[in-house]
């Protein structure tokens, strides 16, 4: 299991340190939430934030990108280090260009809101290295786990086969529902309040990888 922490939860005043801390504590990669005040409600981080924390941290950046236009805007995180970019279905119109795009500089997620079917990526699952599954509406940290998650998921692993594509869950996961997403065949589990308000990161992580 790969436990990535969402780095959204962190204390920003010291971002550093804190990614050197859940890296210490066991992290696999970092998830990196950036989102524009459009597609969700919420803004974040651009990336002069990615560039700067990419020098201390050798782990993959997992950055998700929850903005309209990603087309516009995926190759500055490139270009400031990520190791994986993850856009939404419902924020472009040309995906399967998109996808092609981004594939040629780095690894290439889709991710799909809970109301979105599975069978919206169905024409490009060939393409992709990642497919994540929000498990609440995406915009903020600290949401309540949507429990019917479970089953997209299971739909989801079955969709993807034999395929080396990395099924990965992201909102409200904590050590009770990980291992139904385990059992569903979730491979990615993206924690940001469960680890971050744990008083030991490394119990938090270690509890998620059970
Ligand atoms: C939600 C973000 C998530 C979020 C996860 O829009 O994509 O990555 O930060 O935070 P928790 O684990 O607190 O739901
Ligand atoms: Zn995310």
């Amino acid at each position: 299991m790969i436990v990535a922490p969402s780095i959204l939860s962190a204390d920003f005043s010291r971002l550093g340190e804190e990614i050197k801390k859940v890296a210490e504590a066991g992290a696999d990669w970092i998830h990196i939430d950036v989102m524009d005040g459009n597609f969700v409600p919420n803004i974040t981080i651009g990336s002069c934030v990615v560039r700067s924390i990419r020098k201390d941290i050798d782990l993959p950046f997992d950055v998700h990108l929850m903005i309209e236009k990603p087309e516009k805007h995926f190759m500055y995180f490139v270009d400031a280090g990520a190791d994986f970019i993850t856009v939404h279905v419902e924020a472009t119109k040309s995906l399967y260009r998109l996808v092609k795009e981004i594939g040629k500089h780095c690894k290439v997620g889709v991710a799909l809101n809970p109301a979105t079917p599975l069978c919206s990526i169905e024409n490009i699952i060939d393409e992709i290295d990642l497919l994540l599954i929000m498990t609440v509406e995406p915009g903020f940290g600290g949401q309540k786990f949507i429990e019917n998650m479970v089953k997209k998921v299971e739909k989801a692993k079955e969709m993807i086969g034999r395929r080396k594509i990395y099924l990965s869950v992201d909102g409200g996961i904590n050590d009770k529902n990980a291992p139904l997403l385990k059992k569903a065949g979730a491979n990615v589990l993206v924690a940001g309040s469960y680890i971050f308000c744990s008083k030991s990161y490394e119990e938090a992580i270690k509890k998620l990888k059970i």
